[in-house]
């Protein structure tokens, strides 16, 4: 669809990014991406000073330019067939599918994106009041700017999916009056949750996506004299000021329901897809799971109503919307109908940053379960299977049962991952050649994308050990087996805490090994660059104490890596030893 035509080439001209003044350099470059970063870090701002504890735990945001590079068809076509477990992947996947800047989207401001915003939802929840109306007035002006540069990106792609609606009949077209099979009762919206809001609607509840607003018409005779009105956020972040608002709204008797267009059987969910996305952290954490946590259990029968659609998510993701939901995604905004369904849900439930809460999921889902659900998605092997290096080698075994002489050893693979422009490893090859010595094959990725979702998750699911620079290219280990090893290389600045938080802890949940190797305040560039004395270097508490946007500048942003091989070597020697017990 539109989100393969190549993008113009001012979204491809990378932002420079310098570290020093990235907001200056980056409003050299467009002038709409002013007001957006402004807002944004007023955001950012927002979300970290709600934290009364300061300190090593300050929540951090990443500001990174976007490379915005997204394949052709050409490119695609041409993208090399990724060889099986048992091939040897040389030359292959130059590009890896969730790499860091989001490279995927035309509309380039709103791509101007951090990389996390450590909203963890206590610190949420102790709201400043004051600063939040601040927020609020910036926010919507940031939001209008981003959108003006997404909206034509998206334009050819919303006609498309507004054509297949038509065609189809506008859905699910039935004339027939569905009788809710439950008594129906009034609309709720959930404000309780410091992360997100939500809103059930059972009985005869009537879309409007153009009017970004949600009906909720009584029985005739319960139809009193008050009307309720609610306005959320339909994500799974309820202050981020980038998601516009739905209105729901319960009719009394003197409002008379608008005619249903079209009526249908399922339940629908009203979700964003705007936001933080693009960042593969964030389309996981902030969607993905959450959509996972709210449908999976309804197995295919809900319809999507996606406001603020993304054309290159729904591109990029069309695996597993197309699993959690088997009816089309209607472009909720573009919707001049008025829907009639069973029940509709606004929002989205998350619990926590990239995770789950068991206790609090449907049938107790895990962050296990999301993981064997996204590899069965893309048709990688089941749950139970060995990693490879595992596999492989008990294969050979087998093989050369009776032999005498033992069958050669296929290596543990890792795939090193570089990233483009923040914490990038300075020194590439030489890590390359070091993790070669230890005894690994390596499959290494530099930012670059040419490959489909599908053919580098089969990429990584041959790989024992996924290894990278803290940041959202470590998303990939969605497509590890279980006991696959994630190595992640932590950056100077005490960024022990996020790294756990944002990777460590999910991949322990998810049943995959984590390590991590902190690298020295000779190995960060930031020693060059400021000299062992200067409290960047010899003092990261210091930095972090003076405000959040400190952090970020030196140590998520300025920061590159000259991974010192012979300290590392050790690290590799246990990552060895775990693939081995
Ligand atoms: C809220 O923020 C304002 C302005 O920064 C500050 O003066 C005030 O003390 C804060 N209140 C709380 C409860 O943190
Ligand atoms: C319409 O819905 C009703 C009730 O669900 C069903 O019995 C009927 O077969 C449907 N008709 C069509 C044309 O889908
Ligand atoms: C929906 O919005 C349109 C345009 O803003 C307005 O004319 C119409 O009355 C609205 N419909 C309802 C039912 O509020
Ligand atoms: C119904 O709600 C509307 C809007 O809230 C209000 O103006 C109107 O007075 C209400 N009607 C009755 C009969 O109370
Ligand atoms: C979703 O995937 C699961 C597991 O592969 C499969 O059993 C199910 O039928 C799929 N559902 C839809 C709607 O495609
Ligand atoms: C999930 O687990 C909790 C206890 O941890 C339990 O109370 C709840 O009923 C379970 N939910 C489901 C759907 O099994
Ligand atoms: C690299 O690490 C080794 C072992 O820790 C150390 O002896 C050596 O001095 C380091 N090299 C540099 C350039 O810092």
């Amino acid at each position: 669809m539109g989100t393969d035509s190549p993008p113009s080439s001012s979204s491809t001209a990378p932002v420079a990014v310098g570290a020093k003044n990235a907001v200056r350099a980056v409003a050299q470059h467009h002038r709409a991406v002013v007001g957006f970063l402004l807002g944004f870090f007023l955001v950012l701002l927002l979300y970290t000073t709600l934290s009364s504890q300061f300190g090593s735990q300050t929540a951090i945001g990443v500001l990174q330019s976007s490379s915005a590079v997204r394949s052709g068809p050409a490119a695609r076509a041409a993208a090399p067939s990724l060889p099986s477990s048992s091939s040897t992947p040389s030359n292959l996947a130059q590009g890896d599918y969730m790499e860091e800047d989001g490279g995927h989207k035309n509309d380039k401001p709103s791509k101007m994106e951090e990389e996390h915003i450590q909203d963890d939802a206590h610190r949420i929840g102790k709201n400043n009041q004051s600063e939040a109306k601040l927020d609020v007035k910036n926010g919507q002006n940031a939001e209008q700017t981003g959108q003006q540069g997404a909206s034509d990106a998206s334009d050819r792609m919303e006609e498309e999916l507004i054509r297949q609606e038509i065609d189809q009949g506008g859905g699910n077209k039935n004339d027939t009056i569905i009788e809710p099979a439950t008594a129906p009762r009034k609309p709720i919206c959930d404000l309780s949750d410091p992360r997100y809001d939500i809103c059930e609607i059972s009985g005869d509840a009537r879309t409007m996506g153009a009017n970004r607003t949600v009906l909720y018409v009584p029985p005739v005779g319960e139809l009193g004299a008050d009307s309720q009105e609610w306005s959320i956020r339909d994500q799974s972040r309820k202050y981020l000021e980038y998601i516009n608002k739905v209105t729901v709204k319960s009719l009394n008797a003197s409002q008379a329901a608008p005619e249903c267009t079209s009526r249908h059987a399922v339940p629908a969910l009203v979700f964003a897809m705007n936001g933080l996305t693009s960042n593969p952290w964030h389309d996981f954490s902030d969607v993905l799971i959450p959509l996972f946590i709210t449908t999976r259990a309804l197995e295919g029968e809900v319809q999507f109503l996606v406001s603020d659609l993304q054309p290159w998510f729904v591109d990029k993701y069309r695996l597993i919307l197309r699993n959690l939901s088997r009816y089309d995604i209607v472009d909720f905004n573009r919707d001049g109908g008025v829907r009639c369904y069973p029940h509709v849900t606004v929002g989205l439930r998350g619990h926590r940053d990239l995770g789950i809460d068991p206790a609090r999921a449907p049938r107790n889902y895990t962050m296990l379960d999301f993981r064997l659900y996204i590899r069965e998605i893309n048709g990688l092997p089941p749950a139970g299977v060995s990693i490879p290096y595992k596999e492989a080698n008990s294969n050979a075994a087998t093989a050369a049962s009776g032999a005498p002489e033992q069958q050669q050893q296929r290596k543990p693979r890792l795939m090193l991952i570089n990233r483009g422009r923040t914490r990038k490893f300075v020194n590439f090859p030489e890590i390359v050649a070091a993790v070669q010595k230890a005894g690994f094959e390596v499959i290494p990725i530099e930012p670059r994308r040419d490959v489909s979702v599908e053919e580098f998750s089969r990429v990584v699911d041959s790989c024992d050990v996924l290894m990278g620079a803290h940041g959202a290219r470590l998303t990939n280990f969605f497509f590890l087996r279980t006991n696959a090893v994630m190595l992640q290389v932590v950056p100077w600045g005490h960024m022990e805490h996020p790294s756990m938080v944002f990777y460590g802890g999910p991949a322990k949940e998810m049943r995959l090994k984590d390590v991590e190797y902190s690298i020295a305040d000779v190995e960060s560039t930031l020693y060059d660059k400021y000299g062992k004395d200067n409290p960047v270097v010899s003092d990261p508490e210091s930095i972090h104490r003076h405000g959040w946007q400190f952090g970020m500048r030196y140590y998520w942003i300025e920061q590159d890596i000259r991974l010192n091989v012979t300290r590392f070597a050790p690290t590799l020697q246990q990552v060895l030893r775990m693939l081995s017990e």
